[in-house]
């Protein structure tokens, strides 16, 4: 059976219930392999989301998706290992859902699946960038010296510096989005989530 004939299965199976408070332990059986199931397909969700970046510049001199696959591809032609280069793809992945806060939709997506450091590069990589240009929209680009604290502060400054601001030239030969789905669907694939809480 394919997986979207699974899922298609798993639909027709539905609770009863109009209210949580009157759920069964059966209900949620049910539900909570269709969870499984749902988090199956988020690497297809993801690549979907990122193609969404292909038709929107922005007003920038690359669309989005390039901008996202320049930065991985700078950072995986450095050297870098998988799990960043991932990071390196998606870190703006939420240009078109949360343009302010998008990177906070990011980090929220890549959190169950990276290490703090990432998590952190990713969900503050906003601020970090601001180095390189807030100065001309009224911002203070000095403003990440309010986590010279971190432990993470340099690792971030350096993703940004190296990759990230670097990453809007017409001219680079970046990698097709095709190249990074394997590491994607990696990092994404289903697991044991026994011990997780659903937030
Ligand atoms: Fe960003
Ligand atoms: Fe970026």
């Amino acid at each position: 059976m394919t997986l979207d004939a699974t899922i298609q299965d798993k639909n027709d199976k539905r609770a009863k219930f109009t209210s949580f408070a009157e759920s069964t332990k059966a209900d949620w059986e049910n539900i909570m392999v269709h969870l499984e199931t749902t988090q199956a397909r988020v690497a297809d969700r993801l690549i979907e989301q990122l193609e969404y970046l292909r038709h929107d510049f922005g007003g920038f001199p690359v669309n989005r998706l390039e901008h996202c696959l320049q930065t991985a591809t700078r950072a995986e032609r450095d050297g870098r290992d998988e799990e960043y280069i991932l990071c390196a793809l998606v870190h703006d992945i939420g240009d078109n859902l949360s343009p302010y806060n998008h990177a906070a939709v990011a980090a929220a997506i890549v959190e169950p699946a990276v290490s703090k450091a990432n998590h952190w590069l990713v969900a503050h990589h906003g601020i970090f960038q601001g180095y390189f240009f807030w100065q001309h929209i009224g911002l203070d680009p000095n403003a990440r010296d309010n986590f010279r604290d971190s432990e993470y502060f340099d690792y971030t400054a350096e993703f940004c510096a190296k990759y990230d601001q670097v990453a809007f030239d017409p001219d680079y030969k970046s990698a097709p989005l095709e190249h990074f789905e394997p590491i994607i669907r990696k990092f994404f694939a289903p697991r044991d989530r026994s011990n997780e809480t659903i937030n």
